[in-house]
């Protein structure tokens, strides 16, 4: 068998946030597909790195009172001791924030800028005159122009759902120090993506089989039909002050940081060659672009859904045009969901990875319960608190575990720690010959990073070697006279069963893999070790290998996970940028009869529920004391939970204008107060108030 060179990665995650449970779908995921081909014999480089420039960094930082180095610094830490507690072993973990990852970033843009694929324009944008820095969309609020929310952010409404420039924001304001930007103009660096070259090669890229039938879609649309041209050209600069590499020679502008993240791959493994000098590897055979068609070495980058655009448009078109080689495959997940619903902070389920090793400790239950679930599409993963505890218990604990715990304590207490020397039984025979057949299935399910087929069919197995196990009934047999060479062979076919069923988890499960391989006194299992049969072979004690999962664990991790008080209102991943709290202007002054204009009542909320196709809104049914109840579709989905808002009193605007909806009419506006940082909150009278009543 020729082996395989392969280097893979996963995204880079930002500095200026913790691991939760979402972003371990991708990183076990990846580590999974890793280890895999590592036990099937192949050469692979797994490299992955904080990614630590930009805005929110910066500011970050700053609000902490440190520099950003520093901030970058202990993050690493943090990153690097959780993916090690869940068993994501990199070959290298680095920084983008490294000379290796600096140099190909500048490398790339000069060949870029030589072929003419750089252009310069001036271009306005919102400042803050009182940070003296250029506003990024996400840092601009002010009032939706569509539906005229609030506070909402500079490139799109949470309420509507409206998608604008912060230019079309009314009045807005800097989400960093709350003063009114003010329109400059400043030069940009952009990367000419309309070029007629990077539309023809992004079109021959998508259709060449890198992608996921649902990714290449995506970017059908995105780029549009041969000859349409849709891509603008993608603007690669930011001004000063800003934490990331400088451009060279352009004084004040500075790299965005989507433009060095994904070069940070490179960085990353360029360490790593550097660090490997017993057996040395070749960066340019991994990346330049002739050598590495001449020597077939394989890139996968494994990402979410979130940052298709990123790696299927600009990354390739970067590297087609400088030179560098592109990835062989893009392996794009889907989200976490947890109980069914967004990860939420109120709810408790935004679990941070530290948190679940504080309360859960074996991180392989979850690594387990992720495979049993990916399945190598874009589909949504969920992480059902109560399935998880139950599919635990009852698959690792209840059948593969069980068939060890029943049978290995025979061979110590009867036969001295010694497996039988023959297996006479033809049945017994039969069973681990079908096992070890069953060796390519499994592995083709997992090269296809279709985990969950690889865990049906283990699991399947694992049935059947409890019904031999159950059927054999080894308790029996050393009760009875004259059955010693029964009891041990079905003891001894038994361990081999439970021996190829380990080598079949350990992509999964790699430390109980290395217990079980203690236990059995064998040298690390490979792929190819399946149809081996272990035979006269002396083991050592039997010690337990996993409890039972406590649902008490969960609850705990779950309730220290719950900002009981604090409501959340958006993606905890996206919009995790730490914010200054900031006030918004207040409002033009008005009359008393401006005032008085506005109907406001008390309202019961007699239902509430979800929006088929809604991302941010819930129906309500509202009683205002009217014969007929009213209709309201409030954009606070993500900070509430229907159930929680059956029978709530709130107040609402009576009198407003209906507005006919995409899913409906809405007869009205309950109130919620939001501000500069996350959270939604819902208002609630006094005790005793009564539906209809007016609020004056
Ligand atoms: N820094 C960028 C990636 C740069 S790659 C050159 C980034 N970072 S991230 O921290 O937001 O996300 C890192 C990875 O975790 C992304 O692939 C993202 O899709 C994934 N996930 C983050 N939250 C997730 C879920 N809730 N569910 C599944 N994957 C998620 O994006
Ligand atoms: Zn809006």
């Amino acid at each position: 068998m020729t082996k395989r060179n392969i280097l893979v990665t996963s995204a880079l995650p930002y500095a200026n946030g913790s691991i939760h449970l979402g972003h371990l779908v991708e990183y076990i995921q990846t580590d999974i597909w890793t280890r895999f081909q590592k036990m099937c014999g192949n050469n692979v480089h797994y490299v992955c790195a904080d990614d630590t420039h930009g805005t929110p960094i910066m500011l970050r930082a700053e609000s902490e009172g440190i520099t950003p180095e520093q901030l970058i610094e202990r993050v690493w830490h943090e990153h690097f001791d959780d993916f090690s507690a869940f068993h994501v072993e990199f070959d290298h973990y680095g920084s983008t924030n490294s000379i290796e990852t600096r140099e190909y970033a500048e490398d790339i843009y000069r060949k870029l800028k030589s072929v003419g694929l750089i252009e310069v324009r001036s271009i306005e944008q919102y400042y803050d005159p009182v940070k003296s820095m250029f506003l990024p969309d996400r840092f601009i609020k002010g009032e939706c122009p569509k539906c005229h929310a609030k506070d909402q952010y500079g490139d799109n409404c949470e309420v509507c759902g409206a998608a604008y420039a912060p230019t079309d924001l009314i009045a807005p304001y800097s989400a960093v120090s709350g003063a009114k930007p003010e329109m400059r103009n400043s030069d940009h660096y952009f990367f000419r993506l309309s070029d007629k070259r990077c539309q023809e090669f992004l079109q021959k890229w998508t259709k060449s089989g890198t992608l996921q039938s649902e990714a290449a879609n995506k970017m059908q649309e995105w780029l549009g039909t041969e000859g349409e041209n849709k891509l603008t050209d993608w603007d690669i600069s930011r001004d000063a002050p800003y934490f990331g590499f400088g451009i060279p020679d352009a004084p004040g502008k500075y790299f965005y940081v989507w433009l060095d993240a994904p070069v940070g791959y490179m960085g990353s493994f360029m360490k790593l060659c550097n660090q490997r000098t017993e057996i040395p590897i070749d960066f340019d055979m991994f990346w330049d672009k002739e050598k590495a068609e001449q020597s077939g070495t394989e890139l996968y980058h494994f990402i979410g859904k979130d940052i298709l655009y990123f790696h299927a448009l600009f990354w390739p078109a970067m590297l087609e045009h400088s030179g560098f080689r592109t990835p062989t495959k893009l392996f794009a997940h889907g989200f976490l969901t947890v109980n069914g619903e967004k990860m939420s902070k109120s709810r408790g389920t935004f679990i941070t990875a530290r948190s679940y090793i504080e309360h859960v400790k074996n991180t392989e239950y979850l690594r387990y319960y992720y495979a049993a679930k990916i399945n190598g599409t874009m589909e949504d993963l969920d992480l059902n608190l109560d399935d998880f505890v139950a599919k635990v218990n009852s698959d690792l604990i209840g059948k593969y575990i069980n068939i060890a715990s029943r049978t290995a304590g025979f061979i110590s207490k009867k036969f001295d720690n010694r497996l039988a020397d023959q297996l006479l039984d033809p049945n017994a025979v039969a069973l681990i010959a079908e096992f070890a057949c069953k060796r390519s299935a499994i592995a083709q399910c997992y090269e296809e990073r279709d985990y969950g087929r690889a865990i049906r069919e283990i699991m399947r197995l694992a049935d059947l070697a409890n019904e031999y196990v159950n059927h054999k009934a080894p308790w029996v047999l050393a009760k009875q006279e004259g059955q010693e060479t029964a009891l041990h062979e079905a003891c001894t076919a038994s361990l081999n069963l439970f021996r190829i069923l380990t080598l079949y988890l350990k992509p999964v499960l790699p430390m109980l893999a290395k217990e079980v391989e203690t236990f059995l006194e064998i040298a690390p299992l490979a792929w190819h070790n399946a149809d081996e049969t272990l035979l006269g072979h002396r083991i050592n004690e039997y010690k337990h290998l996993m409890t039972r999962l406590d649902p008490k664990h969960i609850e705990a991790m779950v309730a220290a996970n719950r900002e009981s008080l604090k409501p959340e209102t958006h993606s905890p991943v996206r919009h995790a940028e730490a914010q200054q709290h900031a006030i918004a202007p207040i409002a033009e002054t008005i009359s008393i009869e401006d005032f008085a204009k506005i109907d406001l009542r008390i309202a019961k909320i007699v239902n509430a529920e979800h929006v088929e196709g809604a991302e941010k809104l819930l129906k309500l049914t509202l009683d205002i004391g009217e014969e007929k109840h009213r209709t309201v579709f409030a954009g606070i989905k993500s900070a509430y939970n229907p159930e929680n808002l059956k029978g709530r009193m709130t107040a609402m605007v009576a009198n407003l204008a209906p507005r006919k909806m995409k899913f409906g009419l809405s007869e009205g506006m309950v109130l919620a107060a939001s501000g500069s940082e996350t959270g939604l909150y819902i208002l609630s009278p006094d005790e005793g108030a009564m539906p209809g009543m007016r609020i004056k």
